[in-house]
């Protein structure tokens, strides 16, 4: 039977990174793919960013993919105006995922297009987990003409499973975020990490380090990571800053997953955003967006094999010299899209 696919191609870019993925998918299984509207394109044409038939369909389905969102058309700080990244906030909350994971192991041929030297690169094979339905990002929100809160709240069951997922992802250590010298959530978050550590992980070595020297080691020593364990802004501000240990954040895939029981299907995109300055040119790089839907194929779908087709398909293309603008080349979408296909 063929999987269920709801596909969001949203802004910018995303449809230009879309197609290509749908045909190199299309080589690797049967797939059924039921394309929405989403983000601003989705406000265009309905004054939301996330419709609830929308929403319904990505709950019938077995995963979603979304490319990404958003643009200056629909930039507002204007309170109550619809903003495209409620779309994905409402589609990461009304799925229950809590879990999102962003593995960073740059390729060697690509340790020159790093900001970065190589010999502080080499090795870097970590991931980030990161809370994705809680914290602040979720928290009350207050606001005058003259001020303004976000409230940052987490449970202990919140913290636990998300501890969890790192905790059963990691191979040697988890390095669990915090800035529990100042935030009284952070403390919270310390302590059930311990715990749940003492209790069920003890194997695995587990280290505390506050964010802010945590954003220092990201760059100069990645190698010393191997999952990162953090909260949901600490970890969408370290993902950022690790994605450029891979050359470009164009690279850099993600996968968003909630409770395995009942199954909850999964979201798969690429960390980069919608790249509205070039847009419509066909020089996006799509790399990203076809390790997301290998992720898809692994975490989503346990395809494992055809995941792992299409990751070394990327690093050949790669090897044999494939660079988008993005990684300093001048190979189009359509041309990076050719080369990875001619590898798989
Ligand atoms: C990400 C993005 C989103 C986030 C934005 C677009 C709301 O930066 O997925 O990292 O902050 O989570
Ligand atoms: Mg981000």
């Amino acid at each position: 039977m063929a999987y269920r696919i709801v596909t969001l191609p949203g802004d910018g870019i995303g449809p230009e990174i879309m197609a290509p993925t749908l045909d190199l998918l299309s080589r690797l299984g049967e797939f059924d793919f039921e394309e929405h509207l989403f983000g601003g394109a989705s406000i265009d044409a309905h004054g939301v960013a996330l419709t609830d038939e929308v929403l319904d369909a990505c709950r019938r389905s077995d995963a979603v993919l979304l490319a990404a969102v958003g643009g200056p058309k629909w930039d507002t700080t204007e309170a109550g105006r619809p903003r495209p990244e409620q779309g994905l906030l409402g589609l990461r909350k009304g799925l229950g995922l809590y879990a999102n994971l962003r593995p960073v192991k740059p390729l060697e041929a690509l340790y020159e297009a790093s900001p970065l030297r190589r010999e502080r690169i080499e090795g870097t094979d970590l991931l980030v987990v990161r809370e994705l339905t809680g914290g602040i990002y979720f928290g009350e929100k207050t606001r005058t003409a003259t001020s303004a809160s976000d409230l940052c709240a987490y449970s202990s069951e919140e913290i636990e499973r998300i501890a969890r997922t790192a905790f059963t992802a990691a191979r040697r250590k988890v390095s669990s975020v915090d800035k529990a010298n100042v935030l009284e959530t952070s403390r919270l978050w310390r302590e059930v990490v311990s715990e749940l550590h003492a209790r069920e992980f003890a194997d695995i070595e587990l280290e505390h380090v506050l964010v802010d020297n945590a954003a220092m080691q990201l760059v100069s020593s990645p190698r010393d990571f191997d999952v990162i364990l953090a909260e949901n802004m600490f970890g969408d501000i370290l993902s950022d800053e690790a994605a450029m240990l891979t050359g470009s954040i164009g690279m850099l895939p993600s996968a968003s997953l909630g409770a395995a029981d009942p199954a909850t299907p999964g979201m798969f995109e690429p960390v980069h955003g919608s790249a509205p300055d070039i847009a419509g040119r066909g020089v996006a790089n799509p790399l990203a967006m076809f390790l997301s839907a290998a992720l898809m194929l692994r975490h989503g779908l346990g395809l494992a094999s055809e995941a792992a087709a299409v990751e070394s398909a990327v690093q050949d293309a790669l090897d044999a010299g494939l660079r988008t603008a993005d990684l300093g080349g001048d190979a189009g979408t359509a041309q990076a899209a050719q080369a990875v296909l001619d590898h798989l």
